[in-house]
C-alpha cells in the first residue's frame, strides 16, 4: 500500500511566512527563487487574501510578477473567494486553493463565515477556475483538533472533504492545523475521509506543534497517501490558530522518505541551504532537526 513516489507540496513561502511578525517582499521572493532550484515540483507561493487579515501575504501580485519561474514548477496560491481568484488569475498563478474547515468556530475566525457559507463562496471560484482551465486544491483545517472546539469527529472531516471534492477540487489537503494529532487518530481520520474521497485525491498537511507530524505521516503513508505538504525549516503557523507552529519541516520529511526508499526528486542539500538562508534573514531558529544536524557537521 505504501506509495513508491511522494509528491511534496512546499508550504514555506505561504504557511511558513504568513505567521512571521514581519517579512519583506524581497525575502519572500528570494525564498521562492531558492526553493525553485531544489527540485520541488510545487510551491505554494502566496495568498490572495485580505491584507487586513494577513498583512504578511500582501502584494501577492507583485510577488508573482517578480519570482523567477522555473519550468516544471507549479506556483500556487490561496484564494478564499472570487475576488482573490480574479487577482490570482491576473497575476498568472498556476493553481489556486480554497480553504475550509471541519470546525465552525475556526471557519468563523479564519475566513469570517460558517462552513456552509464558505462552500457557497467557493462555488464561484470553482466555476471561474473551470472556465480558466485552472486546477483547484481544497484544504480542510482542524482535521485532528480545533483551537476553539477541541476534538473534531472524523465524520465531520469526511463531510468537509467530500463537499470540496464533489465541488471539483482535484485534491483535498487534510490539515492538522494545531498539530495535536497522534498516529492512531491520524489513521482513523484518514480512513474516515478515504471512505468518501479516493486516496489519490488526498494530501496530508500536518503541523508539528507537538512534535507528532513525522510519526503521523509515517503511519498514514501505509494507507497509500502520496502527497505531503511540508515547510522548509519548519517555518510557520496560522494567524488564526494561536500557538500553532509550522508544518513538518520539509528537510525532515525528505530524510524519512530517503530512509524508507521512497523517491521525491528534491535535493536535500539545496533545500537545507534555502532554509538556513531564510532563517538567517528572519533571525529565527531553524525548525528542521535534519538541517541543524547537517549544518553542525
Ligand atoms: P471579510 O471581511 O468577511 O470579507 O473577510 P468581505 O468580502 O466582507 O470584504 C471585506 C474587505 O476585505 C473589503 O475591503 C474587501 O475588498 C477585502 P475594504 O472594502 O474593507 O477595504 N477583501 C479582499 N482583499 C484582498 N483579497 C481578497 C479579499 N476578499 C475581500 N481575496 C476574507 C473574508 C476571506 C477575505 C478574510 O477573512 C481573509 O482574508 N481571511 C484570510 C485568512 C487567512 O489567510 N488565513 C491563513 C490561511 S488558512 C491556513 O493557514 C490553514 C491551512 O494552512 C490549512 C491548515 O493548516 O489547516 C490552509
Ligand atoms: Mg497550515
Amino acid at each position: 500500500m505504501r506509495p513508491q513516489r511522494i509528491r511534496i507540496v512546499e508550504m514555506g513561502a505561504r504557511d511558513g511566512l504568513q505567521n512571521e511578525p514581519t517579512v519583506s517582499l524581497a525575502d519572500r521572493i528570494a525564498l521562492i527563487d531558492a526553493l525553485s532550484q531544489t527540485g520541488l515540483a510545487q510551491i505554494e507561493a502566496a495568498s490572495f487574501v485580505s491584507p487586513k487579515w494577513v498583512p504578511q501575504m500582501a502584494h501577492a501580485d507583485q510577488l508573482f510578477a517578480q519570482i523567477q519561474r522555473q519550468p516544471g514548477v507549479c506556483y500556487s496560491a490561496l484564494t478564499p473567494n472570487l475576488q482573490g481568484f480574479e487577482a490570482a488569475r491576473a497575476a498568472g498563478v498556476d493553481e489556486v486553493a480554497v480553504f475550509g474547515a471541519a470546525s465552525e468556530t475556526f471557519s468563523q475566525r479564519n475566513i469570517n463565515c460558517s462552513v456552509a457559507e464558505s462552500l457557497q463562496r467557493f462555488e464561484p471560484v470553482m466555476d471561474a477556475a473551470r472556465q480558466a482551465g485552472m486546477r483547484v486544491r481544497g484544504y480542510v483545517s482542524c482535521t485532528l483538533g480545533c483551537p476553539y472546539e477541541g476534538t473534531i469527529a472524523p465524520a465531520k472531516v469526511a463531510d468537509a472533504a467530500q463537499a470540496l471534492h464533489e465541488m471539483g477540487c482535484y485534491e483535498i489537503s487534510l490539515g492538522d492545523t494545531i498539530g495535536t494529532g497522534t498516529p492512531d487518530r491520524a489513521v482513523a481520520m484518514l480512513e474516515a475521509v478515504a471512505s468518501r474521497v479516493p486516496i489519490p485525491a488526498l494530501a496530508l498537511h500536518f503541523h508539528d506543534t507537538y512534535g507528532q507530524a513525522l510519526a503521523n505521516i509515517a503511519a498514514c503513508l501505509e494507507l497509500g497517501v502520496a502527497t505531503i505538504d511540508a515547510s522548509v525549516a519548519g517555518l510557520g503557523g496560522c494567524p488564526y490558530a494561536p500557538g500553532a507552529s509550522g508544518n513538518l519541516a520539509t528537510e525532515d520529511l525528505i530524510y524519512l522518505l530517503d530512509g524508507l526508499g521512497l523517491s521525491h526528486g528534491v535535493d536535500l542539500d539545496a533545500l537545507i541551504q534555502a532554509g538556513a538562508t531564510i532563517c538567517q534573514r528572519l533571525g529565527r531558529p531553524n525548525g528542521s532537526k535534519v538541517a541543524l544536524a547537517r549544518l553542525s557537521q
